[in-house]
């Protein structure tokens, strides 16, 4: 009997561009920056780093190892370590389902702006209600949403070697070297405001670099701390069923352990880079106040400053766009083929039809969540107390509510259930030794499910509520 071949990636190369290009996304460039600008700078950063290196390494070392040791996708993973925790599979299905509806508009965003760039309008970007008529728009949003999405569409239609494998080889290199270009030249910059104050790319690296522990109390630092925590989930695709499909395509002799630090780091550096390049571009033209501008650093700030340089503004601006369309187009890679991967496995359907039907559905749901700005307005009070349209709410519900959630139930799992015995074995299989194991064991087992619980109750507002009962 012929049996259908599983695709993998070629070799541990592929596979960490791949998982990279998934980690490397608009989180990293986009919200690791304002976040940092809000946190305090460099205590942001330092605590970030704390947490990557041991929450995100057992987060991810878990999702990896039960990717490649079961070789399936999440909703068959779980019941095929323990069939009562089927429903955890199911869950994990989820946030691939609900990201997908609003990360390609995003996406499209970006397309739009890099159009604007390359036709050479980028001043028009920088103009006063630029973006939120942009995205009230009825038609343009959704028209380059489509475009983003077609191209997320036939990669994963090209494969996992030929299309994902390929892609990735190419992109994250090209994108690391634009980003550091960048992040140079912003360090170069100057500029003298109305009062003759001179402000100086350097200036604005100590603000990015040096941590601010003004009116720092503890009820702030577990703010950071949780701001932290949740950009690590979103940063490194875990607890989202992404990585134990990306596992599953791993091959039995690469080296695990290194390949996850060299994932850790990339992700990691790519963030901070990031920061380097924005933060002190925003901080020279701006001032301290520019930088509080929040989760519209991007499309609404950013601009201003491309504009502010002058003639080169609108090159830098290009190339800025380009990066984050590859940031963006590698993370919506890695969430679509998630979905392709479980579809094929329930319906048992062939790659290319699949991702075609997954791509018409995606097109039909973001659309939704793109009149979300106009017909289907609305302004809803979540639970943390932000104000919420279509798309935070998808967001909220994956990123604040579901991953923090998933992550305490797989720790459960995985540190009392399965045991991390399970997990060890896995990532020793190669033959190469599990760098880091008794971090593993002691974060599964006791670390990670508390932070998780405190992260999911902070974040679906639990805490809050029961506070207001005693005020
Ligand atoms: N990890 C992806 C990002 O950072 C989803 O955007």
């Amino acid at each position: 009997m012929e049996t259908k071949k599983k695709s993998s990636f070629t070799g541990s190369l592929g596979f960490v561009l791949a998982a990279a290009g998934s980690a490397v996304g608009v989180g990293n460039i986009w919200r690791f920056p304002y976040l940092a600008a809000k946190d305090g700078g460099g205590l942001f950063i330092i605590i970030y780093v704390a947490l990557v290196f041991t929450f995100g390494f057992t987060l991810l070392v878990t999702d990896v190892a039960i990717g490649r040791r079961t070789k399936t996708n999440a909703l068959h993973a779980f019941a095929a370590m323990n069939r009562k925790w089927k429903f955890l599979g199911c869950l994990t299905f989820l946030v691939p389902i609900i990201i997908m509806t609003y990360y390609s508009v995003i996406g499209g965003w970006i397309t739009k702006y890099l159009a604007v760039y390359l036709a050479g309008h980028g001043t028009d970007a920088a103009q006063e209600g630029y973006f939120t008529s942009f995205i009230t728009s009825e038609v343009s949003p959704i028209v380059f949403m489509l475009l983003f999405l077609a191209v997320t569409a036939f990669i994963v239609y090209s494969g996992v070697e030929k299309g994902i494998e390929r892609f990735a080889k190419v992109v994250m290199p090209g994108l690391l070297i634009m980003i550091v270009i960048i992040a140079i030249y912003s360090l170069t910059l100057q500029f003298k405001d109305g009062n003759g104050n001179i402000r100086t790319g350097l200036q604005g690296l100590s603000v990015y670099l040096i941590p601010n522990l003004d009116g720092m109390t503890v009820k702030r630092f577990l703010e950071i701390l949780l701001d932290a925590m949740s950009q690590l989930f979103f940063s490194l695709s875990v607890s989202m069923g992404i990585m134990i499909t990306y596992g599953s395509y791993v091959k039995k002799e690469v080296n695990l352990s290194q390949s996850l630090a060299q994932i850790e780091f990339f992700d990691t550096f790519v963030a901070f880079l990031a920061g380097l390049m924005i933060i002190p571009a925003v901080y020279v033209f701006f001032g301290a106040e520019g930088m509080a501008s929040g989760p519209s650093l991007m499309f609404v700030s950013l601009p201003k400053v491309f504009e502010a340089m002058g003639w080169i503004g609108n090159v830098i601006g290009i190339v800025f766009f380009v990066m984050v369309l590859f940031a963006a187009l590698t993370s919506c890679i890695s969430i679509m083929e998630t979905l392709v991967a479980n579809f094929m496995d329930i319906f048992h359907g062939s790659r290319k039809k699949t991702s075609l039907i997954i791509g018409v559905a995606s097109a039909v749901a973001a659309a939704i969540i793109c009149m979300g700005y106009n017909v289907f307005y609305f302004e809803l009070s979540l639970p943390n107390g932000q104000t919420a349209q279509l798309l935070d709410l998808m967001d909220y519900v994956s990123n604040s509510f579901l991953m923090p959630f998933i992550s305490l139930l797989t720790c459960i799992f995985v540190g009392w259930i399965i045991k991390p015995k399970w997990i060890c074995e896995e990532m020793e299989s190669s033959g190469h030794p599990f760098r880091r194991k008794k971090l593993y064991i002691f974060m599964i087992r006791y670390v990670v499910p508390i932070m998780m619980a405190v992260l999911f109750l902070q974040s679906a507002g639990i805490f809050t509520m029961v506070q207001s009962l005693f005020v």
